[in-house]
């Protein structure tokens, strides 16, 4: 069976998990890489003996590309996914789906016209962690939620935004804290703790002065169902601190921290996942990349659905959008 060929467009830090993901892959095969910056492509594919350009609209024009990987800064992301669906590929897009509403809807009305496939990368659904909670969920045993919380406190120090182009500004990031670092836990406190119906809260600077885009955000959402859920989110912080998440339903409790997971129910503790981190291993947050790329080919192989549709990229980056108004 021929292998689907593969574009990149965007050489920049994330592409190695990206690539890595390609090389085990066995029906995908990369074709060529682009970026802006000719000497970054032209190292990525001497490396990898595929083309390279520096002109997105090249990888949309080859015909032996079946696939795009689009990995560029924020507000490029929904443009390119349209072009790319226009010429008839499918989409591997990176998180945030768009920087404003309108571009969401166009890029939905789009994809369904075409019928090719946009998975967009929310790693963390594919979780060990996730994968048990839906579980745990779903068996009925827990009832009702009554809330959830998350906690996000990273450090991205003054360089993370002063060596990069787009990182910092409002007009090619789309926002800060919340549309690049928080996206991830604000879908899953969704996925896992049901429909937001509202959320509003605060964004602020504290310590970043050169960049125009938020660094710390607390908000308080309601779920359809009445519970309450609480998020914060800081880049302020000294050190990347793992991820912690709660759920607390009427029957028991979920709490996540980084790989582990612990299930509250009668009034005990029981350590359901409980890997820790070893030398050599990631944390969970951002190590599921590879499964969910290996399911969005399958998808397009099989011509199914993937496990992360479009319209739950969508969803996530509202999330993220509504905070900021
Ligand atoms: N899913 C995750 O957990 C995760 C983690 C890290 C980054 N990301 C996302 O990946 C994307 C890229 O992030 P990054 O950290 O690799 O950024 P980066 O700045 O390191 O890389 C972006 C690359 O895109 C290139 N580029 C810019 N405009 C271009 C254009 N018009 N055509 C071709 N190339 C162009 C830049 O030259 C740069 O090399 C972002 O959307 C980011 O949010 C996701």
């Amino acid at each position: 069976m021929k292998k689907f060929g593969i574009g990149i467009i965007g050489c920049g830090t994330i592409m190695s998990v990206h690539l890595d993901s390609i090389h085990e892959y066995d029906g995908v095969e990369l074709i060529m890489v682009c970026d802006i910056d000719s000497g970054l492509a032209k190292s990525v594919a001497q490396e990898e003996r595929c083309l390279w350009v520096t002109d997105y609209k090249e990888v949309l024009t080859n015909e032996n590309v079946d696939i795009v990987h689009i990995l560029t800064p924020h507000y490029l992301h929904a443009s390119m996914a349209i072009e790319a669906l226009k010429m008839g590929k499918h989409v591997v897009l990176e998180k945030p789906v768009g920087i404003n509403l309108k571009e969401l809807e166009e890029l939905k009305e789009i994809a369904s016209e075409t019928g090719l496939t946009v998975g967009v990368t929310l790693q963390n659904r594919f979780n060990p962690t996730t994968i048990k909670m839906k579980e745990l969920i779903g068996s009925g045993k827990l009832g009702k939620l009554i809330a959830s919380k998350g906690i996000l406190t990273w450090c991205r120090k003054g360089e993370y935004y002063s060596d990069s182009t787009w990182r910092g500004k409002l007009a090619t990031e789309g926002g800060g804290l919340l549309i690049n670092q928080g996206i991830h836990t604000l879908d899953l406190m969704e996925y896992i703790g049901g429909p937001i119906k509202k959320i509003k809260g605060h964004i602020a600077n504290y310590s970043h002065p050169d960049i125009e885009v938020e660094d710390t955000a607390m908000m308080t959402m309601e779920y359809e169902n009445g519970a309450i859920g609480n998020f914060y989110g800081t880049n302020s912080y000294g050190d990347n601190s793992p991820i912690e998440m709660e759920f607390i339903f009427e029957k028991g409790q979920l709490q996540l921290r980084d790989r582990q997971l612990i299930l509250v129910k009668n009034k005990k503790s029981e350590l359901v996942i409980a890997d820790i981190l070893k030398e050599g291993n990631k944390s969970y947050w951002g190590m599921s990349h590879k499964l969910i790329i290996k399911d969005i080919y399958d998808s397009i192989k099989n011509k199914t659905n993937p496990k992360v549709s479009l319209e739950d990229g969508i969803r996530a980056t509202q999330l993220v959008l509504l905070c900021y108004q």
